[in-house]
């Protein structure tokens, strides 16, 4: 049989030229094997509930999973609004929080629109707004990570209307976190809708959550990767005023959360003892590794969240990485163009700090 002979076709001629130019958000390293103490991407340490096992397994046995999911994961809306004191159809679920930053950006901003962000931050943000043919307008945070006036207005300096703009709160990298009052401030200035982005709230000391009330533009986000310990599970949800959550749930995928994922995200909720003693372990770590940089000369910033930043006023920070690397500790070195570099140590287990603090003494 002949064959007939197609001519060469590069994709990149092929797919929308916004795709073609745009680099890809690259996640951290997830090493599918090997012994590696892992402190790159801020997953939780332990294990999470065993009430999580146990509704996955009950879920798994009948035949829920030859049925399709609940759409809406009425269940888990349920119960977590009984625990934040909203009502459910303020709640959206999604698989994982960033399928609901990818259903906030689809949603509010279109080819051509403009799509605010604090600089540094979450690079995701910048990579859904250039999925959209969006210009991002990253907006640097003071040298104290506090966040100017200038990033409530309307327009950017080239003139483009801004159409979202988010803020990561606590934010990633640094760990700190904007007050609420000043999140609430920033959204009366903004024409547009503010996301507040709290995939590390559990760990902070304060919540935007209460804004969702007050200012129908704001928009709240939370993840079950950090403080539930379901990374692999992938679940998240987002908190709305419901004319909002009714616009967002026609842009997101029919059955975007599973049968597994929507049982074991109500299961990990509603022991909200695991939640608080979890959250304790890992507050006291981060409180821990936070002095032990410091005290090795490093500027160690206060952590919100479940990371620590640092920056050493004279060492090469790559090289640390690097070393940490060649001994199985993976931690992540950043760098962002225009603004400079540093390490992020996600809060391990008290043992793999004390490697990590072993490892890093001597560098
Ligand atoms: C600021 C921020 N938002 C969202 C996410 C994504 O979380 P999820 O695993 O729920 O998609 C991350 C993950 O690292 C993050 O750092």
């Amino acid at each position: 049989m002949t064959r007939t002979t197609i001519p060469a076709v590069r994709a990149e001629s092929l797919v929308r030229p916004e795709i073609a130019a745009l680099a890809g958000y690259v996640p951290g390293e997830q090493p599918q094997g090997g012994k590696w103490i892992k402190l790159n991407t801020n997953e939780n340490p332990y294990p999470p509930s065993p009430a999580v096992a146990r509704a996955i397994a009950a879920t798994a046995a009948g035949r829920t999973l030859a049925r399709y999911p609940d759409p809406l994961a009425t269940v888990f809306r349920m119960r977590a609004a009984e625990i934040l004191g909203v009502d459910p159809d303020w709640i959206i679920c999604g698989n994982g929080s960033d399928d609901l930053l990818t259903i906030l950006v689809r949603t509010f901003v279109g080819a051509g629109g403009c799509l605010r962000m604090p600089y540094p931050s979450y690079i995701l943000y910048r990579t859904l707004a250039g999925i959209q043919g969006a210009v991002c307008d990253e907006f640097h945070f003071n040298p104290d990570w506090s966040l100017g006036d200038g990033f409530g207005a309307a327009r950017t300096a080239a003139g483009a209307d801004v159409r979202l703009a988010i803020i990561a709160n606590p934010n990633s990298p640094s760990g700190t976190l904007l007050p609420p009052a000043r999140v609430a401030a920033l959204a009366e200035s903004l024409p547009c809708a503010l996301v507040v982005d709290e995939a590390y709230g559990d760990f902070a000391d304060a919540s935007c959550i209460g804004l969702v009330r007050q200012n129908e533009r704001v928009i709240v986000t939370r993840s079950f990767s950090k403080s539930y310990a379901l990374a692999g599970l992938r679940f998240g949800f987002a908190v709305a005023q419901p004319s909002v959550i009714e616009q967002l749930q026609k842009v997101k995928d029919s059955y975007n959360c599973d049968a597994l994922s929507i049982a074991a995200a109500t299961a990990a909720i509603d022991d909200q003892a695991w939640l608080a003693d979890n959250r304790a372990k890992i507050v006291a770590t981060r409180r821990r590794l936070g002095a032990s940089l410091t005290a090795l000369g490093y500027d160690a910033i206060d952590s919100q969240a479940n990371f620590v930043w640092c920056t050493h006023p004279e060492r090469p920070h790559r090289p640390v990485y690097e070393a940490l690397k060649k001994q199985g500790i993976l931690i992540r070195y950043m760098q962002y163009a225009g603004w400079g570099d540093g390490l992020r140590i996600s809060v391990g287990t008290d043992d793999e700090i004390d490697a990590f603090l072993a490892v890093i003494k001597t560098i």
